[in-house]
């Protein structure tokens, strides 16, 4: 059951934001979820407070360097998707987190210092990865990029990463009040107000980063071989 970890050692680089709309959009298609809020300001835990949690999806509130591999292991057991919402720092906690995960998720805003901060999340993923002797896949997702224009900033980052073989997903989130609406309101994008500025744009860029996210796992499952009966 895979286990998907949002991590950026930059504070406000739209981990908790990016793993809501992740959890939310996958619960809207019917996909047990657990979440494991990491955040100290326990966002997840207080969205969760208004009652609109989705049949099949649980919050697991502030695990602890000492428990979090129980916890991550526990809600592997329950649930097909298990959402790691980190803390934005380097702690042994996010380590023990990236080194139990299936995918991590690197949220990255385009900004002059931001790839520096991707690649601090990078060299700690790729710490793990000789720690636990297994490849850890991850991926930056391009986050709060403006609708209509690439700026030269969004540009360069971008080719930057493509060009050190970083992997991008395609869906990048844009700058969408809706995205920080859901906390405001403590529901889903699909249970906002019908008169949210541009709700319906907001609804498909998120299920369209759901959806690479379900297919880079649906990627990596053989396919069942048919049965040939003589
Ligand atoms: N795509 C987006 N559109 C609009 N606002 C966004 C978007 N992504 C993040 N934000 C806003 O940016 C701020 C920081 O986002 P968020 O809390 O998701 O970051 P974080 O990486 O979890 O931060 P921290 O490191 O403090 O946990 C919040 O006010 C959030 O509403
Ligand atoms: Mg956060």
């Amino acid at each position: 059951m895979p286990v998907i970890s949002l991590a950026s050692p930059k504070g406000g680089a739209g981990k908790t934001t990016a793993a809501m709309l992740l959890a939310t959009e996958l619960s809207q298609k019917g996909l047990g979820v657990t979440v494991i809020d990491c955040d100290p300001r326990q966002w997840s835990v207080k969205w969760g407070k208004g009652g609109s949690v989705p049949e099949k999806m649980t919050i697991e509130s502030k695990p602890t360097e000492e428990n979090i591999i129980d916890v991550i292991d526990e809600a592997k057991s329950k649930s097909p998707f298990v959402i790691i919402d980190l803390e934005g720092t380097s702690s042994m906690l996010v380590a023990f987190a990236i080194s139990r995960s299936d995918l991590v998720i690197i949220p990255t805003q385009a900004g002059p210092m931001e790839g520096e901060s991707a690649a601090d999340a990078i060299k700690l993923i790729r710490q793990q990865e000789k720690g636990m002797g297994r490849k850890i896949p991850f991926a930056v997702l391009m986050t709060r990029m403006r609708a209509a224009i690439r700026t030269k900033i969004e540009r360069s980052l971008t080719e930057q990463l493509e060009a050190a073989d970083i992997p991008v997903l395609s869906t990048q989130l844009t700058e969408r009040n809706a995205f920080k609406m859901i906390f405001d309101h403590q529901c889903s994008l699909e249970e906002l107000p019908s008169s949210t500025y541009k709700l319906d744009d907001a609804i498909a860029n998120a299920r369209s980063f759901a959806g690479e996210v379900i297919s880079i796992f649906k990627a990596k499952t053989p396919k069942k071989r048919k049965q040939v009966t003589a």
